[in-house]
């Protein structure tokens, strides 16, 4: 057991729409309250020993099939948190990434990302990375092209790895909250040795102390890596 492999976390953060619903409020109050949960969850991710990165999903290539006002309202949402968390991102020392296509955003919403990529850039507690118009499918895709475009005649699985965006490490542990056990084209590269977690959850109540509960079993789990 290599305690020292926790490095990457991953987190689909599901479920805010029926934390909403179950609460007679709109789906952007859940949307809202599952803001506040990323500040929670990357806070304590900073002071945790051996994550250096946590990648959060936050909107997904497939997700431009929702209702204009929910999307307009999250694109809203994404500039507000980024706004008001650069004052935690200084506090924790915290480097802000992002993944994913953005062009497809605002000019002023494209501004605010690269901004703050800038200003927390040599921070070094934690990179927090949001997969912001993210599919792990146009991830690869992107990738190849790349490497064809530099005139790769050949491509090795070291070569893919190093095109994509998120080429740093590979995800330790993937958690899913909400109840729904699949993927939803995240991180498809980077997940091939990850440890799962499904919890029933719903993002707005997930807590510290619930991450530090499947943390703690992530340490009892045995990696093998395909040996023995
Ligand atoms: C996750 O919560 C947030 C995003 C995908 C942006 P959902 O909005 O998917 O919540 P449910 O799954 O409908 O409850
Ligand atoms: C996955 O959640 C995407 C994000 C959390 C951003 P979805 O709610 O969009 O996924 P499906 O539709 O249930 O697969
Ligand atoms: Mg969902």
């Amino acid at each position: 057991m290599d305690k020292e492999r926790l490095q990457h976390i991953a987190i689909i953060m599901d479920g805010n729409g029926r934390w909403a619903k179950e609460r007679g409020f709109k789906r952007t109050r859940g949307h809202e309250a599952g803001a506040e949960t990323i500040r929670d969850i990357t806070t304590y991710c900073a002071e945790h020993k051996t994550i250096q990165s946590a990648t959060f999903y936050a909107f997904s290539t497939e997700n431009w099939k929702r209702p204009k006002i929910e999307v307009e309202f999250l694109m809203k949402l994404l500039d507000k948190y980024l706004k008001n968390e650069l004052k935690t991102y200084q506090q924790y020392n915290i480097r802000f990434q992002a993944i994913g296509n953005i062009d497809a955003f605002s000019k002023s919403l494209q501004n605010r990302i690269r901004e703050t990529e800038r200003l927390t850039k040599d921070n070094s507690n934690l990179t927090q990375i949001l997969a912001l118009n993210y599919g792990g499918r146009a991830e690869i895709t992107m990738a190849v092209n790349t490497l064809i475009k530099e005139g790769k005649k050949e491509i090795r699985e070291e070569d893919i790895s190093q095109a994509l965006q998120t080429s740093y490490t590979d995800i330790d542990i993937l958690i899913r909250t909400s109840g729904e056990e699949r993927i939803s084209n995240f991180l498809l590269w980077q997940l091939s040795y990850s440890e799962f977690y499904f919890t029933e959850t719903l993002w707005p109540d997930f807590r510290a102390k619930e991450l530090d509960d499947i943390l703690q079993k992530f340490t009892q789990r045995h990696r093998r890596f395909g040996g023995l």
